[in-house]
């Protein structure tokens, strides 16, 4: 069964709380059991997690990588800073899709520029938890266990 990790980086656990108005209202537990829902329903093995530590992401990305798995990354604030996860994407090569909640490029200068885009097979932001499950879609065609059919 293909897998995709759904890695979710710093400050993300506080969803449901954290800036409602930007942000939206469920918190990250509600938008993981609504993604292990569509992937059933779309025969993918979900592995959902959330760190406040880089360095965890690195090492779930090349885990991701290891596995063959596909990567759906909402690194929070770590999208405008880190060539860490940058190197990480290209080192594990694992096909990978940047998730933002909210339309980063209608918010603050700082959140415009990314360093995980140049290493994305492409970005999805501004549709609240929705953002998620669009990227789901988008990512299936893409993995290796599928790629070709
Ligand atoms: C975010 C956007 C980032 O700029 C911010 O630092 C976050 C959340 C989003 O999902 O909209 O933590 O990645």
């Amino acid at each position: 069964m293909p897998a995709v990790y759904v890695l979710n980086g710093p400050n993300l656990n506080l969803l449901g709380t954290r800036e409602p108005a930007t942000y939206g209202t469920l918190t990250l537990a509600e938008i993981e059991a609504r993604m292990v829902e569509r992937a059933r329903g779309l025969g993918v093995d979900l592995v959902f997690r959330q760190s406040n530590h880089e360095g965890d992401l690195v090492t779930w990305i090349q885990e991701a990588g290891a596995a063959g798995a596909g990567v759906l990354l909402n690194a929070g604030a770590y999208t405008h800073t880190s060539v860490a996860l940058h190197d990480a994407i290209r080192a594990a090569g694992a096909v990978t899709i940047e998730v933002h909640l909210s339309n980063v490029f209608s918010r603050e200068a700082f959140r415009h520029h990314s360093f995980i885009s140049p290493v994305a097979k492409g970005v999805i932001c501004g549709f609240g938890a929705a953002s998620y499950e669009l990227a789901l879609e988008a990512i299936l065609p893409h993995l290796p266990a599928l790629a070709g059919r």
